[in-house]
């Protein structure tokens, strides 16, 4: 991780009715993006769209699903100048094998501005792991230095802090 430069943490995470949680007021990603602002001193710009408030579980996934299968690419609100960023985690929940559809829409605005940066992804999930997660940023930001990642399911980020703080002490040792 750069030292001296500004890290930024961009993010999406989904509030409500969750696998494995149950109903949640902060998202799990939300959770491990705080922490690593905590430890880092981080900026985050959270990707936010109201698309999916309000919404159970399994109606979720079918429009997720769909969203997948048409390439559609949600509108989110705001943005945020990555000029003076050296380092950008990027980090989302893992839906149907990779980050939601509304954070390519971030990816797409952006990829020509990651160019020689460093970019850290990671992912919270119920099984997946990293699933396609790493090789899709590597796709949307061409010239930029994506490295490893780190995944975590969604279910340990309340219980499991630890884990995160390992994996973002292990980066500043690089
Ligand atoms: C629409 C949808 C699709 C999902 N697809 C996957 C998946 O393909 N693999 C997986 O391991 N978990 C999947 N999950 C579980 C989430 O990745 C997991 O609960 C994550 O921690 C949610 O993070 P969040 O609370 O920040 O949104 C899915 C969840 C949703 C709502």
């Amino acid at each position: 991780m750069a030292k001296d430069g500004k890290a930024l943490v961009v993010f999406f995470s989904h509030a409500g009715d969750n696998y494995a949680v149950g109903n949640i007021e902060v998202g799990n990603t939300k959770i491990v993006a705080d922490y690593i602002t905590e430890v880092t001193g981080a900026e985050q710009f959270e990707i936010v769209t109201h698309k999916y408030d309000g919404m159970a579980y399994t109606p979720l996934i079918n429009l997720a699903k769909e969203e997948v299968k048409n390439g559609e690419l949600p509108e989110y609100e705001g943005d945020i100048d990555l000029n003076k960023y050296d380092t950008v985690f990027i980090g989302g929940p893992v839906w149907w094998g990779t980050y939601p559809q509304v954070m390519f829409t971030f990816f797409k605005k952006h990829a020509n501005d990651l160019k020689g940066k460093t970019i850290i992804p990671f992912t919270t999930h119920e099984g997946s792991g990293l699933a396609n997660c790493v090789e899709d940023v590597k796709d949307a930001f061409p010239g930029a230095n994506v490295q490893k990642g780190f995944s975590i399911y969604g279910h340990e980020v309340r219980t499991e802090k630890k884990k995160v703080e390992k994996w973002i002490r292990s980066l500043s040792e690089k």
